[in-house]
């Protein structure tokens, strides 16, 4: 068989790029997706071109991410895992008290709802084929109560979308799992100082332990927080 092909959003940075880099160590090849190019090419130099490939994508756009997927069986002939990660965060409150305006709040609930469910409804026909594994970042904040935080409700979603997914795929041979991370240092966490934090490569290890299963152990959730992390972050 070929080397195994995984796609990857929110690949540029973070935990996206620390599992691009996990999975490329494995033996996958990649196709790495963000907004840009500029964003995605570092990745890729370091990676080399005959093992990543940058798709530039927004996952909030049905024509975009489907015609992503087309292109990584166009140039891999095969697909045999994706990782909906790609997300982002704005701060909240119901009460009106400071955070980011109600306007500002669709990109977030279309980024993390919408776009985790696309990306599955993109990739999984090509999975199918497989028998591959859907991989989704939700969050420990999707399990837990934040006073006004609309973050949270999205990620309660990406687990709803997990559980649903995976009893559709019942009789496919394809697996799914829910990958929640606590507090992890990235550009999405910079401001939140002074708390215990993972680092991106404690992510991409969960994702390699859920891949690295035999065909027939589907992990199918996976809470990786950081030592000592307050019980309501
Ligand atoms: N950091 C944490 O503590 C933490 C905890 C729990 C869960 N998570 C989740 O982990 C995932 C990755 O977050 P991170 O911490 O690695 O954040 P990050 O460093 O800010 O990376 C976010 C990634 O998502 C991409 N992205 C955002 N919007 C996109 C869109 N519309 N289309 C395509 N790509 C888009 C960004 O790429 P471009 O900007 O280049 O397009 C970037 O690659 C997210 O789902 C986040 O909610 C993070």
């Amino acid at each position: 068989m070929s080397d195994p092909v995984m796609l990857i959003t929110g690949a540029s940075r973070g935990i996206g790029a620390a599992t691009a880099r996990a999975a490329a160590a494995d033996g996958y090849r990649l196709a790495l997706l963000a907004r840009s190019a500029e964003s995605l090419s570092p990745l890729v130099d370091e990676l080399g071109a005959d093992t990543a490939l940058a798709l530039p994508c927004d996952i909030t756009s049905w024509p975009d991410l489907s015609a992503a997927v087309q292109r990584v069986e166009d140039r891999f002939g095969r697909l045999d895992a994706a990782f909906a990660n790609a997300g982002m965060s704005v701060p909240t409150s119901f009460l009106g008290n400071g955070g980011a305006g109600p306007e500002q709040w669709r990109e977030m609930i279309l980024t993390n709802v919408y776009g985790a469910a696309i990306t599955a409804r993109a990739a999984l026909p090509a999975l199918v084929r497989t028998q591959g594994h859907l991989l989704l970042t939700g969050s420990n904040a999707g399990r837990g109560i934040r006073p006004g935080n609309l973050y949270s409700a999205t990620k309660w979603a990406v687990t709803a979308l997990a559980q649903n997914i995976r009893a559709e795929c019942v009789g496919t041979g394809v697996r799914v799992t829910l990958i929640q991370p606590g507090m992890v240092e990235t550009d999405m966490t910079a401001a939140t100082r002074d708390v215990p934090k993972l680092r991106p490569e404690d992510i991409a290890n969960a994702v390699r332990y859920a891949l690295g299963q035999p065909p027939g152990v589907d992990v199918n959730e996976l809470t990786i927080r950081p030592t000592g992390q307050h019980p309501e972050r």
